[in-house]
This record gives structure tokens, sequence and C-alpha cells, in this order.
């Protein structure tokens, strides 16, 4: 039997090969590696599948993330308050632009930000010194929130937004994962997109996204156009006349090779989405009756999660892993160290216990396989492994 992999990335750019192909042939034709209309182009189609006023082509998700957060101001002295079950690229950003990250447990249906965790943190563990937000813990000024729209599906933005109001916080949304999901405000009482809800938003390209480039790239979406210009400059080496630079920037902009793939790949994405919804649905029904050790997805009425993974919950995750493993399916963990555990960050102080959600799902967490082209028969061979294991596991016996 072939082997099912984690996320087959051949078979759509086989099927684009042509248009992807006419690209390359383009830019070789004109020299055009850099800016021009490909990249413009890409912009103004990508902030409006966002439903954003405008889009900054940029070199990966971390840069999206770290050019919002210092055109917005954001540096030494600021804390800046996200999860710590997220990539390592979301508090890598907020570090480098000179702020501290600080953690909020997240919700253990979710998976995403706790918007009472949040409330809680900033009501019992921050101060106002001076009209300004202070975390007692490092004595730095809070300044923004960045929930981390996981896996595909968005966090609870309503309670979010209100509760950065009230403390007058900024958001920006981690959007890497999440393209074109959407989220039904209830405030609002209307669908919004991933992307055009915070102040900016990041999308990162990387080649495993929902879109990906064929190398790195990202984008950070924004309606706030002094904000935009601020991205555009960083992006260039603080530059908006050549050799004229009014900051010290950097070289991360997108290049129009990686923006020509993402035009053509942006008109698939509404299908490819679907595809990844339908692989969802059929996952949630075959696995409906695999028992109580295995917790599902929960995607309430509020999210239509665009499901970059598609991550399920058993306590014996490692042994589940393996036994999928014996058969040829491949899985993933995302992500197995919460931030606050890992060496890198050892220096904030954090230990076992801080954050009990992140740590417990940490450990329980598998991602299986999960792509657009993922057929219902390669789904039935997963779900009954993922069966075969948890009726195994439940009775006495080793699973076959
Ligand atoms: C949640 C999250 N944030 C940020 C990033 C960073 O994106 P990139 O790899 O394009 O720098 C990623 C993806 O890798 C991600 O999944």
């Amino acid at each position: 039997m072939d082997n099912i992999p984690f996320l087959d990335l051949v078979t759509p750019h086989m099927e684009l090969r042509d248009e992807l192909v006419k690209v390359f042939e383009g830019a070789l034709a004109t020299a055009g590696f850099i800016g021009g209309p490909s990249v413009s182009g890409f912009e103004a189609e990508f902030a409006e599948y966002c439903q954003a006023k405008h889009c900054v082509g940029v070199g990966s998700g971390t840069d999206a993330l770290r050019f919002a957060f210092m055109a917005a101001g954001i540096g030494p002295g600021d804390a800046v308050v996200t999860v710590p079950h997220t990539f390592i690229a979301t508090t890598e950003a907020i570090s480098q632009s000179g702020a501290r990250p600080v953690f909020v447990d997240i919700d253990e249906a979710t998976y995403n930000i706790d918007p009472a965790g949040l409330r809680r943190y900033l009501e019992e563990k921050c101060q106002e010194n001076s009209g300004r937000l202070i975390d007692q813990r490092t004595g730095l000024r809070v300044s923004a929130i960045v929930p981390v729209h996981l896996y595909g599906q968005t966090a609870d933005m309503d309670p979010i937004l209100e509760v950065a109001g009230e403390f007058g916080l900024q958001v920006f949304e981690d959007s890497c994962q999440a393209h074109g999901a959407q989220y039904f405000s209830r405030k609002e009482n209307r669908w919004r997109t991933a992307g055009s809800m915070g102040r900016a938003a990041a999308f990162s390209f990387y080649p495993g996204k929902n879109l990906g480039a064929c190398g790195e790239a990202g984008a950070i979406t924004t309606d706030d156009e002094e904000l935009a210009q601020k991205m555009r400059m960083i992006r260039d080496h603080g530059q908006r006349q050549k050799y004229y630079h009014q900051v010290e920037g950097y070289n991360g902009r997108l290049d129009s090779i990686q923006a020509g793939i993402l035009r053509v790949k942006l008109r698939r994405l509404p299908e490819w989405t679907a595809g990844r919804q339908e692989a969802a649905r059929r996952y949630r029904e075959l696995l409906s009756d695999a028992g109580p050790a295995v917790t599902l997805p929960v995607e309430p009425e509020w999210a239509r999660a665009v499901y970059h993974l598609y991550v399920i919950r058993i306590a014996e995750r490692d042994q589940l892993m393996k036994h999928l493993g014996a058969s040829g399916i491949g899985t993933g963990i995302h992500y197995p160290i919460p931030l606050h555990l890992q060496d890198a960050y050892r220096e904030f102080g954090y230990a076992e216990g801080d954050f009990p959600v992140t740590e417990r799902v940490a450990r329980e967490i598998v991602s299986l396989p999960m792509f657009p082209g993922l057929t219902a028969e390669q789904q039935e061979r997963v779900a009954a492994g993922v069966k075969t294991f948890a009726a195994a596991s439940a009775g006495a016996g080793s699973p076959a």
C-alpha cells in the first residue's frame, strides 16, 4: 500500500507547472527580479482577499511580524502579550523588535489565546502607572497583544479587541497559518476575514502554508495607510527614495518571482481551502466513533477554519504516531515544547506548571495528514489506524 504523506506539496506544483514556468520565463525575459508590477499586483489582490486596505509584501512571515511591530513603534521597554503555544517566529519577532514576549495560556477547546485568561492577566498581573500599563513581573509597559490564529482557525477576536480597547493596547494578528479563515463578530454581526481585524496582520507564504511560495515569502495587511508606508520603508533599507534613508531598515522585500507565483496560486486558494474543509469534515465523520480517548478539533459557530493543520489529541500520542508510521502514515507535532520551556527562553525564568493548558496540550497533540488533494480512501486508512489504536489502548492489550 502507498504511503500517505503528512503533506503533499509535489502534486499541486505539478498541476500548475506550466503557469509557474511562465512566471520564471517572464522574470528572465525582463530581468525583473525585484519590485515591479508582479509585487504590486499581488499586494493588491491579497489585500482584497483579506478584506484589508493595504498589503505589504515582505521576505517571510517573521519579517511581516517584526516590521509591523517596528512600524507601530513597539521596541525596548515594551512587553507584548502572546501565547506559549505557537511557532517561535511569533516571539522571535517580538524580541527582535526590542520588546519582550509575555505569555497568557490558551483555551483548551480551541488551542488559541484564552480571552478570559488575557483579561485576568491584564487586571491581576499588571498595574496602571502614570497612564502606562506595567507588567508587574518584568516592569515593562504592556503595549500590544498578538493573538495567533493557530492551525487555520481565528482566535476569538471580539473579547480580545474589547479588552485591548479598554487597556489601550494594539492588536496584531499572527495570521501566518490562517489565509482566508473567517470569524463571525457577534459584536458587529458579520463575518470578518483573518488579517482584517487588528492594527496589522502577518502572513507567511512558507511553501507548506495554505498559500505557499516556491521559497520564502510573507506579507502584512493593514487598513492603516501610514503604517503601510512605514512598513514599505522598513522592508527596503529604510528608504522611500533610492539612497535617501530615513531610518535604518532591512533587506526584507518580497521578490518578483515569488510574487508572480503567489498570484498564480492565490487564484486556486478558494478551491484548495474548500478541499481542506471537506477533508476536515470527512475526518470528523470518520473519527466520530473513535471513542473518548480521542479529542477532535473544535470549530465554534463563530469560526470557519481553513485547516492548515488537522490536530487531534490523545494521551498516548507518541505511540499513536509510531502505530501510524508503521502503516506508512505521516504525522507531525505542532508544537512539542511550549515556548516558555524552550532553552532559548530560559532567561525569562518561566517554569513547568506556569501555563498548564499549553503544557498538557503539547504532550497530547498530533497533526494528521492534511492537504487539499487528500483522498477519501487515504482518510479512511488514517481514521482506521487511529481507531484501531484507540480501541486497543482502551482495552488491556497493546495495539496491533
Ligand atoms: C504561527 C506562525 N507565526 C509565524 C511564522 C513565521 O513565518 P515564516 O516561516 O514565513 O517566517 C509561522 C510559519 O512558519 C507560523 O506558523
